[in-house]
C-alpha cells in the first residue's frame, strides 16, 4: 500500500521505516531540511537498535523515500501524523501546534477514502476537534496512537503487542479500520489483539497505558522512601510482590525515576487535560507520581553527598550514563544528567560518561565534563554513580578493576543494577537506592 508519514522524529522516522520493511510504499515528510537529507541518505538521525539496517534496506529496494515536500503525500491511501506533541514552555498542557499544522499541511492533498491515521500522543478530545476539516476532503480521520519504547522501538512497531484504532461510527469506520487492518497484516495475521474504539477510548488508552506505568514506577520509589527510613530493602520488596502475577514485576525498579520524551510529559499533560475537562481530581494522584519521581533524583545527590561525609564539594564525581535509560542517545528529561547537574550544583568536580548520548548531553550542558572512554572517566574519582544501567557499567564493569582506577572506592547505584556482594567484596562501599 502506498503511505505517507507525516513527521520523521523518532516516532515517525520508525514507524516509516518499519512500514517500508513490512513491504508497503512509503514517502516520510518534514520539514526540517537536516533530518530529511540524513534519512535520504539511508543515515539515522538518532540511535536506535535496528533502525539503520531497516532504513538502508528501505532505501536500497526503492520502498522508501523522504521530502520535504508535503505535496508528495498525495497518491498515498493512509496518511500517519507522527508529530511531536511537547508540554507548552508556561504550563504543563501538550502543544498541539505540530499536529494542527500538519493536519492542515495536509489537506490540500488528500482525496476521496484516504484516511488519516493519527499517532501522536494527544489530549483526549483532539481527534474529535480535527475530524471535520478532513472529512470535508472526503478523507477519514483515524486514532491509531503508539506504544513504543525507545530502543525496542523497531520491534515495538512491527510486532506490537496491541494495535489500536479510535474510528468514527459506521460505515466509514468500518472501513477505516479494515484499511488499517491491512497495512498491520502481519501482525495481524500473527494474532495482534486489534482493538477498533472511538476517538476518545484510542486517545485514552495511550495516555493511561503510560500515566500506569509512571504511577508503577512512582509507586515502587515510594516503597523505597519508606526502605530508607526504616532499613528494608526495595528491591526484595519489589520481587516479592512482583511474584502476585496481578503486580508483576516488570516495571518495578526503584532508583532515580522516570524521565524521556514520553513519561514525564504525558503525565503532566494529562492532568492538565483532566482540568480542563472538570475531572482534575480523578487524577490528582500523577501529580504525586510526578514529584515523587523528581525527589528520586535530589535523593541521589544527597546519597553521594552523604557517602563522601555531607559534602561533594571539590571531589571528583564520576556520573555513569546520560541517556534517560539504555540502548538510547535520548536525554530529553534524563533523571540521569539531571542528577549530574545537581551534583554540579553543589560544587563537584562532575565528569559524565555514556556511551551513546554524550554528543546530546555536551550540548544542553555543556558546563559537565565529558569522556567517552569509561575508564578515563572513572579515573581519580572519589565517587561514583550509575544513573543509567547499560550492560557496560552494569555487567561489564568488574569492581575489582574499577577500584584499581578510583581514588575512593564509593559507588551509588541510582538503578538498584549493580550487584552490591560483589562491589562490597572488592572494597567498595555501596549505597543503593531504598536499600540498606
Ligand atoms: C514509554 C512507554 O514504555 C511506551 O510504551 C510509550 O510509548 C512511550 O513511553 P520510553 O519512554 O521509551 O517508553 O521508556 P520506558 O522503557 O518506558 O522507560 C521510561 C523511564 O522509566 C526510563 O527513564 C526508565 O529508566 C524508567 N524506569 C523504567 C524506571 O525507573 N523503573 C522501571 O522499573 C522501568
Amino acid at each position: 500500500m502506498r503511505l505517507s508519514v507525516i513527521g520523521c522524529g523518532y516516532l515517525g522516522a520508525v514507524h516509516a521505516a518499519a512500514m517500508a520493511s513490512i513491504g508497503h510504499e512509503v514517502v516520510g515528510i518534514d520539514v526540517d531540511q537536516r533530518k530529511i537529507a540524513s534519512l535520504s541518505k539511508g543515515e539515522a538521525p538518532f540511535f536506535e537498535p535496528g533502525l539503520q539496517e531497516i532504513l538502508t534496506e528501505g532505501i536500497a529496494s526503492g520502498n522508501l523515500r523522504f521530502t520535504t515536500d508535503m505535496s508528495e503525500a498525495a497518491g498515498a491511501k493512509v496518511h500517519f501524523v507522527g508529530v511531536g506533541t511537547p508540554q507548552v514552555k508556561d504550563g504543563y498542557a501538550a502543544d498541539l501546534t505540530y499536529v494542527n499544522a500538519a493536519v492542515d499541511g495536509l489537506l490540500p492533498y488528500l482525496s476521496e477514502g484516504d484516511i488519516v491515521a493519527g499517532k501522536s500522543t494527544v489530549p483526549v478530545g483532539t481527534a474529535a476537534g480535527l475530524a471535520p476539516r478532513v472529512t470535508e476532503t472526503g478523507a477519514t480521520l483515524v486514532w491509531n496512537p503508539e506504544f513504543l519504547r525507545e530502543g525496542w522501538a523497531v520491534q515495538d512497531t512491527i510486532d506490537p503487542d496491541r494495535l489500536v484504532a479510535g474510528v468514527p461510527a459506521g460505515a466509514e469506520g468500518e472501513t477505516a479500520a479494515s484499511v488499517l487492518r491491512e497495512v498491520y497484516h502481519p501482525s495481524v495475521a500473527k494474532g495482534t489483539p486489534f482493538i477498533v474504539t472511538d476517538y476518545a477510548t484510542a486517545e485514552l488508552v495511550k495516555v493511561s497505558a503510560n500515566a500506569f506505568l509512571a504511577t508503577k514506577i512512582s509507586f515502587i520509589n515510594a516503597m523505597a522512601e519508606i526502605a530508607e527510613v526504616t532499613g528494608a530493602d526495595v528491591t526484595q520488596l519489589a520481587d516479592a510482590i512482583g511474584h502476585d502475577a496481578r503486580i508483576g514485576r516488570r516495571f518495578l525498579g526503584a532508583g532515580i525515576g522516570f524521565g524521556g520524551g514520553c513519561l514525564p510529559k504525558d503525565i503532566r499533560a494529562f492532568s492538565a487535560r483532566a482540568e480542563e475537562l472538570g475531572r482534575g481530581e480523578s487524577v490528582a494522584f500523577l501529580r504525586q507520581v510526578d514529584e515523587i519521581n523528581l525527589r528520586r533524583r535530589d535523593r541521589a545527590a544527597q546519597l553521594v553527598v552523604e557517602a563522601l561525609g555531607g559534602s561533594v564539594f571539590k571531589k571528583n564525581v564520576t556520573v555513569l550514563g546520560a541517556a534517560f535509560k539504555p540502548h538510547s542517545d535520548d536525554i530529553r528529561d534524563s533523571p540521569a544528567l539531571d542528577v549530574a547537574v545537581k551534583l554540579h550544583g553543589l560544587g563537584a568536580w562532575v565528569t559524565v560518561t555514556d556511551p551513546a548520548a554524550i554528543e546530546n548531553a555536551q550540548r544542553i550542558h555543556p558546563q559537565l565534563n565529558y569522556v567517552e572512554d569509561r575508564d578515563e572517566a572513572l579515573r581519580e574519582a572519589d565517587a561514583v554513580i550509575v544513573v543509567t544501567e547499560w550492560d557496560e557499567y552494569r555487567r561489564e564493569l568488574d569492581p575489582a578493576h574499577a577500584g584499581s582506577l578510583v581514588r575512593g572506592k564509593v559507588v551509588v547505584d541510582g538503578r538498584n543494577c549493580l550487584d552490591a556482594g560483589a562491589w562490597r567484596a572488592a572494597g567498595w562501599e555501596y549505597f543503593g537506592m531504598g536499600r540498606p
